[in-house]
């Protein structure tokens, strides 16, 4: 096994570590140097519990904290409000005061809304994110977005707020199922187009041997997505100076799809990968970005769908992709690769994008 690495995300009073190649056993310990109080609220659901609460638990407790529960029903349907309530009532239970801190234990959807109601119960409590999923190492532990759905899109409410550290226990990744592992592939594949050409030829030369990476290679893969995650981070960290927006490649049209098909018929980063296709098709389209083929072979080899959206009109797409929180002045920003290692971002106009989702099908 490799060493523990330590990442910095450094935003000033709100900096924090991500242990890369942490145990999760070890989080107790890892805690015992933040300014936090013995309560903790373990925040997780069935799946992951079943796996890994005995071991945070033992280790929170061998260091002293006292440890409560709350089990959130488990997918992204569940991303709602009521979940919010429910770690509210937990924090209440659990006597909860302003420095007992939230831990995360799972996925993105756990770590989305742990992260929200850390950020809102009592006007915020400390936060610590323990990723599960590839997803949720690569990316949604990291960077501060917290929140939930509505019916009528996804995200759409939430908050900034940083977590105190995050954790990360690559053996974890040994019971996700293939699909979830795929999944996160997709925003794998994400930080090479749009920020590093290397790290896309690194991740070539696996897919070159038609497998998924080994044990040693996802830690390699987790610690420089986190790299670039943070330091995208550091720039831009409410994703208002045109920095952050870059990680939006392939969502726009991916979170539409998810929220058009109920965010049931995708995983998130499914959506992202066919989000990721459309794009650079567009891109392809208006002369602005030649490697299509390279992204098509890259998501294919890692099981990811490259098409989508069949049967949905293309409109009701568009009116969904209008609702985005990226839309400015009513119009659509896009993530359009330039090539593989740089993107930039685009307002397109809606027939150009009727146009990309009409040769889809
Ligand atoms: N905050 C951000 O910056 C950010 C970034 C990207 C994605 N997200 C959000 O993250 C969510 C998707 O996260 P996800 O892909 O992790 O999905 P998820 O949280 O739904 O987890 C996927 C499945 O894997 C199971 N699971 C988790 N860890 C496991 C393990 N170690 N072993 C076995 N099963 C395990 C879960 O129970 C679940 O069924 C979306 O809601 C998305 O919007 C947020
Ligand atoms: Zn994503």
């Amino acid at each position: 096994m490799n060493a523990m690495k330590k990442l910095i995300v450094s935003l000033k009073e709100r900096s924090y570590p991500i242990f890369v190649g942490a145990s999760i056993e070890n989080t107790g310990a890892l805690l015992a140097k933040e300014n936090v109080t013995r309560g903790v609220l373990v925040v997780t659901n069935p799946t992951v519990k079943r796996h890994y609460f005995s071991k945070l638990s033992a280790g929170l407790t061998r260091a002293g904290y006292t440890v409560a529960l709350c089990v959130l029903p488990e997918g992204e349907q569940y991303k709602r409000l009521a979940g919010i309530e429910k770690i509210y009532h937990a924090a209440v239970k659990a006597k909860l005061d302003r420095r007992s801190p939230i831990i995360a234990l799972g996925g993105g959807v756990v770590g989305d809304m742990a992260g929200f109601a850390a950020a809102t119960y009592l006007r915020g409590v400390p936060f610590v994110q323990v990723p599960t999923t590839l997803l949720a190492m690569v990316d949604a532990s990291v960077g501060g977005k917290t929140g939930v759905d509505l019916k009528e899109g996804k995200n759409l409410v939430g908050a900034f707020y940083q977590p105190k550290a995050v954790l990360i226990d690559p053996s974890t990744l040994s019971t996700l199922p293939p699909r979830q592992l795929r999944n996160g592939m997709a925003e794998v594949i994400k930080y090479g187009i749009v920020k590093d050409r290397q790290f896309f030829r690194y991740l070539q030369s696996i897919a070159a041997q038609k497998r998924m990476p080994s044990r040693g290679e996802f830690e390699t893969i987790i610690y420089r997505c986190c790299a670039i995650k943070a330091a995208v981070v550091r720039k831009d960290e409410r994703e208002e100076k045109g920095v952050r927006e870059i990680l939006n490649f392939g969502h726009t049209f991916g979170h539409a799809l998810e929220t058009a098909t109920g965010y049931r018929k995708y995983c998130h980063g499914e959506a992202v990968a066919i989000g990721m296709m459309l794009a650079a098709k567009l891109s392809g389209q208006m002369n602005l970005f030649h490697d299509t083929a390279a992204v098509e072979e890259m998501l294919r080899t890692f099981g990811l769908p490259v098409s989508g959206g069949k049967g949905i009109p293309g409109k009701k797409l568009v009116s969904i992709m209008l609702k985005d929180k990226k839309v400015r002045h009513g119009r659509l920003r896009i993530v359009l690769p330039l090539s593989l290692g740089r993107v930039t971002v685009k307002e397109v106009p809606e027939n150009g994008v009727l146009a990309a989702l009409a040769e889809e099908k």
